[in-house]
């Protein structure tokens, strides 16, 4: 199903308009003009340029006026009350007493590498010393700063906080932009921005035209978008000898950075924090009385969710030598002196057993014990925070509101949830963060005096081998630990409770592996790609630590096999709407789809489900319950996905009748992920609107939304080749793909509770490596739909391979899904006659 060449054209002309317009552009340099078009004002600035020469004479005065409009407005800010109020606490960060050192270094080399203990001001500050001397020296109009963080949350809250520093509302100077959420304005100059973004504008403004400078934050945890980011600069800094960037980093080890740039030359900003006294497991134990010595104790965490998990790792008979173990390695025997493998079981075990209760423990002890201050607790994931705040909920003490303020902190969390987290509480109520490890170096939490750190953290790694992602909590970094500790001692001497034995924190490695070296690189690829920059392979050889050639090589497979790159590897046309989308390559595909296919409105539900989260919430005493709830939704179609159509559906009924908050409360779903996914619908669907990809009628656009076997052969199509076959034995049934062998399915799917399955095959979004290979959310297809819709045979498709499945069309499908597959061949056709 190729779409006509004059109609791709008018998809990618639309989509780059749009894009630019909305996605791409810092909104500095973008005003209306009056036919509505943006006007790149930088492109008018290039005096060179003779087209251009009267408008930008013309521009310059404008700009030159704006300029002093700002450092009027500046002066006046720093001369107030507040303005002088706030400058007073920005003086106190000790970025702000190598102020000169740091401008005078950025002004004269093209890059400079600056590093600074986290808190010393460097995301706050320097960029906004930057914009303050170009406005001070009246040219401010003219700047434009971009800083990227590695998440969201913390693009928001600092451009946030930047802001309020100036005076100014958020959108004015300073602004953000993150996926399919911005603020900013013709007037931004400094806008925060997710590393994804400034991707995503490398793509169609390859030299970064009008920006001046770049600042790429946090390039010490070694994001994939930042380690990207840091070849494509690299790239372009001799095209742009103007263009001055700044790589920021929290640890010191800026030397790797400095000479990946040649030598750059390193800034390191003294930080001041108070002493933090670190204790560990043993010290732990001993202050809260807690005992991990006999069996039982053992059993209680029986009922808690990790050990579960892990019982089928560590085998109930052999509980004896791992406790014999861990209390070895309490008695401070070298951990590094047990084989690899007993290493491996016991980091597996040992923070899991010790589980919530310790935690909790630890809690109870400080609130009872200790000074006033806030509580930051780290732990693996969202998972494991819900179901301890369940917990403490539960607790006399912890649970107390009046005593005990509980915050929860992820990265998924709704804007408005993420204030609460600086939210002060009243007196002699105790603030308790429980988050991840997002709270380590991205997000300041200022009262925290107390840190709880259970020492993992879920970190994705990839085993090329068998091309899966495989998502474990495993041990951080001593890199990381370090880190965490300091988040205690940010006002005040603070306190530090690791919750694993000081020897086992010896044998952590020094940091972490750089993200690119363990995640799949499909995406990545495929952006790559739409840089033109050559072979893949060629272009990654040149990050700061290359990927592994097989790691490669998969996402290039993987990009060929769903269509959008041919065979010599470029990219279809296809693959460029895709690069283009602010969605896994995967996802993009099956929004292409539902749109050629007539059925969008389901599929722009799975979509934006899948990039959310699921809806259907687990409760970890009322499993049961909760599973049979979302059965509800599934009637027998064998689909998890089908299934948070029908409950996003029911929901905007109740919400009609007033009732979407029972509505939510009986079926165990998540009010907020309903809203994010119906927020995200909205956009995703305005994207593909603008692209030219659906009717203005949404009549047409869902004629076919009713027939249930084409949305699951769209289905198929985006999570191609995500596939595994139904095996049926006499009583009991098992799942199988080709790479992995046998596959179990999450508990919580909906397909876990039928007895038989009546499709050969299931498709799914996500494999997932944790003991076993799991597969989360999956819908059952049959041959035939597999057979049309699995892999290149569908878009990407030439139009001949059309004619040549119109004979087996009457062979495999089952009428309905003929009928209206026909009729939509029909259309093509007759688009393919009109070209
Ligand atoms: O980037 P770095 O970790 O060096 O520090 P920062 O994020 O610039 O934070 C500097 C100071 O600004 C912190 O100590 C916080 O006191 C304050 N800050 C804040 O109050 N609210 C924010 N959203 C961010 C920072
Ligand atoms: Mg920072």
């Amino acid at each position: 199903v190729v779409l006509p060449l004059s109609l791709q054209r008018r998809v990618e002309g639309l989509l780059q308009e749009h894009l630019d317009r909305t996605l791409l552009s810092s909104g500095k340099l973008s005003e209306s003009s009056d036919d509505g078009k943006p006007v790149n004002q930088t492109v008018d600035m290039k005096l060179d340029d003779p087209d251009s020469f009267l408008d930008g004479s013309v521009m310059e005065k404008v700009l030159q006026r704006r300029s002093l409009r700002m450092r009027n407005m500046q002066r006046a800010w720093l001369e107030s009350p507040e303005g002088k109020k706030m400058l007073d606490l920005r003086k106190s960060l000790p970025a702000f007493k190598e102020k000169e050192r740091l401008l005078q270094a950025i002004a004269r080399n093209q890059v400079i590498v600056i590093s600074g203990e986290t808190g010393c001001g460097k995301t706050t500050q320097i960029p906004q010393y930057v914009l303050e001397s170009e406005i001070e020296s009246g040219r401010g109009a003219f700047c434009s700063i971009i800083c990227t963080q590695p998440r969201r949350i913390s693009a928001m809250s600092v451009a946030e906080r930047v802001s309020s520093e100036r005076g100014e509302p958020l959108g004015e100077t300073v602004g953000y932009k993150v996926r399919l959420e911005g603020m900013k304005g013709k007037n931004t100059h400094l806008l925060f921005c997710t590393s994804g973004i400034l991707l995503r504008r490398l793509l169609s403004d390859h030299k970064l035209e009008g920006i001046t400078h770049v600042f790429v934050d946090e390039i010490h945890e070694r994001g994939m978008n930042e380690d990207f980011l840091l070849i494509v600069l690299k790239d372009l800094l001799p095209r742009r000898q103007d263009l001055r960037l700044i790589l920021m980093s929290a640890t010191l080890n800026a030397e790797l950075f400095s000479n990946y740039f040649g030598g750059a030359p390193t800034i390191h900003v003294p930080g001041f924090t108070y002493p933090v006294r670190a204790h560990f497991l043993e010290d732990v134990l001993e202050m809260t009385g807690y005992k991990l010595t006999s069996f039982n104790q053992i059993d209680d965490y029986g009922q808690d969710k990790m050990w579960k998990t892990h019982k089928q790792l560590v085998p109930r008979k052999r509980k004896n030598q791992i406790t014999a173990l861990v209390e070895d390695a309490l008695n401070k025997s070298s951990y590094e002196s047990y084989s690899p493998r007993v290493r491996d079981s016991l980091a597996c075990w040992l923070p899991d057993c010790i589980g919530f209760n310790l935690i909790e423990a630890v809690l109870c002890h400080i609130c009872r014990k200790e000074r006033p201050g806030a509580v930051l607790v780290f732990m693996t994931g969202w998972e494991d925070i819900s179901c301890l705040r369940d917990q403490l909920k539960a607790h006399p003490l912890l649970g107390d509101p009046n005593r005990v303020l509980l915050i929860t902190c992820h990265g998924s969390m709704a804007t408005s949830e993420q204030k609460l987290i600086f939210a002060k509480a009243a007196l002699n109520v105790r603030k308790v963060v429980l988050a991840t490890n997002m709270a380590e170096a991205s997000i300041t939490i200022n009262d925290i005096v107390f840190v709880v750190d259970c020492g993992k953290a879920k970190e994705t790694t990839y085993d090329a081998l068998n091309n899966t992602p495989c998502l474990l909590p495993s041990w951080i970094s001593q890199a990381s630990a370090r880190q965490r500790k300091g988040r205690a001692g940010r006002v005040q001497p603070g306190e530090c409770y690791h919750l694993y034995p000081k020897c086992v924190y010896e044998a952590f490695a020094e940091f972490q592996l750089p993200e690119l070296l363990r995640t799949p690189l499909n995406s990545l690829c495929l952006q790559i790609k739409s840089l033109q920059v050559g072979s893949i392979g060629d272009f990654l050889s040149a990050a700061l630590q290359p990927p592994e050639p097989l790691a490669v090589q998969n996402a290039i497979d993987f990009l060929k096999m769903i269509g959008s790159l041919d065979e010599k590897e470029n990219l279809t046309d296809l693959g460029k709407f895709l690069s283009m989308l602010p969605v896994d390559p995967k996802l993009g595909k099956m929004l292409v789809m539902g749109s050629i296919f007539r059925c969008f409105d389901p599929v722009l539900t799975i979509v934006s489900g899948l990039s959310v989260r699921d809806p259907f919430l687990l409760p970890q005493d009322k499993k049961d319950l909760a599973g049979t709830a979302k059965s509800r939704f599934s009637a027998k179609d064998y689909s998890d996905h089908m299934a948070v159509v029908r409950a996003y559906e029911g929901w905007k009924d109740a919400e009609r009748e007033g009732s979407s908050y029972e509505y939510c409360w009986r079926n165990f779903l998540s009010a907020q992920t309903l809203q994010a996914i119906h927020s995200l619908r909205k956009q995703f669907s305005f994207i593909l609107k603008d692209a030219g990809l659906l009717d203005d009628d949404v009549g047409t656009n869902n004629r076919l939304s009713h027939n249930q076997s084409l949305v699951r052969a769209i289905i198929c199509s985006g999570l191609f080749p995500g596939i595994a076959s139904v095996v049926h034995r006499e009583t009991s049934m098992s799942f199988k793909t080709m790479d992995d062998g046998q596959v179990l399915l999450y508990a919580n799917s909906v397909n876990a509770r039928y007895q038989t399955i009546t499709y050969p095959w299931l498709v799914f979004g996500e494999k997932v490596k944790v003991n076993a290979v799991f597969i989360r959310d999956s819908t059952g297809v049959s041959d035939s739909i597999l057979m049309l819709f699995g892999g290149v045979l569908c878009p990407g498709v030439q139009a001949g391979h059309l004619k040549m499945l119109d004979g087996y069309i009457d062979f495999f499908m089952d009428p309905s899904l003929a009928e209206c597959y026909m009729k939509i061949k029909q259309e093509l056709d007759k688009l393919l006659q009109k070209k």
